[in-house]
């Protein structure tokens, strides 16, 4: 006996990564690069690794899952600072064990499948845990296109208006991973009216809000969901539920930690299914998580430490491939020119195979539906996380390749 809906979920990208490269022996005079995982891989800031380590006593108390006062309080004074949005710690704020177990969750919570043809929608290509939480839920994915032509920005006037009337929730991922793009505040006030009009609940994935490569307008800072909600005048932030993280913030991906914010409508069912999931934050990572909330200048020196590689990369890559500096995000989401055949599988496979460099082909992180073509195909998508070292010889090995690949097809 086992849950039928567990059949329904598709293979992981990097396992299917794995089974496309099974045969694969890259030549052994090349050091292997991976630009594939989206894992952070700068050094952990010490005052961090202090923290946690002076929370020992904590190991002998059972934490609660709502989380320590201390805890929340630094969650809301870092929402207050980063977005002027004032929060009510006890009552708009939860901490979470990293923003993939709570946006998996989430879904559990929202979802009402007696509801005929109870829908879950969320952009095209997309983080994967939003298809497994919607399928595990017994909801419908619905893929919204996005448009290449428009920063990848999703096709929300494109959906159906049968299909927004069974849209329970809506996930959106704003940086976006894998096109970087972040959506502007009259994306958001459209989103708002249309939950407004269908009933449904916004889920909005941040973990990457503080990797922005521009200080100046119109770029600056990625505005987050609560902030559009205030601009707006939703100070209730009604149906709306916000998920960050400290994973790539603070290069603690090892830490598991984040928090979710916004309409307590939702956050008090949600912390009720937590009690019973079990889901409580260990004492430990509750302190260190505080001091990491707490600290900015170790966010401002991650920050540099990407914009430094994506400053060397972005123009070396542009070369040969369509690709440019993104709005935020640590990936280059870039076409592979048509004259390397346009497969971006076969291409990523070779690439492997001659240069020892991994990247992760588009087409596994989105689906082809409603007859459209898949709209990762033609595309890679790279995560500059290595060292810089690395990042630079990544890129003038696709280079090379690149244009070895493009004489030898087009001879
Ligand atoms: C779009 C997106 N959301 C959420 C997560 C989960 O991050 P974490 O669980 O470390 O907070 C990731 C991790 O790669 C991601 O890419």
């Amino acid at each position: 006996m086992v849950n039928p809906r567990l059949a329904l979920l598709h293979p992981y990208p990097f396992e299917r990564w794995r089974e496309l490269t099974a045969g694969i022996r890259p030549p052994a005079h090349l050091a292997p690069i991976s630009l594939g995982i989206g894992e952070p891989r700068h050094a952990t800031p010490p005052f961090i690794e202090e923290a946690l380590v002076k929370a020992m006593p904590a190991l002998s108390s059972y934490p609660p899952t709502i989380g320590e006062p201390a805890l929340r309080e630094a969650i809301a004074g870092w929402v207050q600072r980063r977005y002027g949005v004032t929060l009510d710690p006890a009552r708009q704020v939860l901490p979470v064990n990293g923003t993939r177990e709570a946006l998996f969750a989430f879904a559990q919570v929202v979802v009402d499948e007696t509801k005929a043809g109870a829908t879950v929608a969320f952009p095209n290509p997309f983080y994967q845990i939003y298809e497994g939480a919607a399928l595990l839920a017994g909801a419908r994915p619905h893929y919204v296109a996005s448009d290449p032509a428009r920063n990848f920005a999703a096709d929300w006037d494109g959906v159906p208006a049968d299909v927004w009337a069974r849209t329970q929730l809506l996930y959106v991922c704003s940086p976006g991973n894998p096109t970087g793009a972040v959506m502007p505040l009259a994306e958001w006030k459209r989103l708002f009216e249309l939950s407004d009009r269908h009933g449904f609940v916004i889920a909005s994935d941040e973990c990457y809000s503080e990797i922005y490569f521009r200080d100046e307008p119109p770029f600056g800072p990625p505005i987050g969901s609560l902030q559009a909600a205030k601009a707006l005048g939703r100070d209730d932030f009604r149906n709306l539920v916000a998920f960050t993280s400290l994973s790539k913030r603070s290069s603690v991906p090892g830490l598991r930690s984040g928090f979710v914010a916004g309409d307590t409508h939702w956050i008090k069912p949600f912390l009720l299914y937590r009690t019973y999931h079990g889901s409580a934050m260990s004492g430990l990572v509750q302190r260190a998580s505080i001091a990491a909330w707490n600290d900015e200048a170790h966010v401002v020196a991650n920050r540099e430490l990407y914009r430094a590689k994506f400053a060397a990369v972005t123009p070396m890559l542009a070369e040969v491939l369509d690709v440019r500096l993104p709005d935020a995000a640590f990936y280059l989401w870039a076409g592979v020119p048509a004259a390397c055949g346009g497969d971006e599988i076969e291409y990523a496979r070779g690439l492997l195979a001659q240069y020892n460099v991994a990247v992760l082909p588009g087409r596994l992180l989105a689906r082809e539906v409603g007859g459209r073509p898949n709209p990762g195909t033609g595309r890679i998508r790279m995560a500059l996380v290595a060292t810089p070292a690395e990042c630079r010889e990544a890129a003038e090995r696709i280079v090379a390749y690149t244009k070895d690949l493009t004489r030898k097809l087009t001879a």
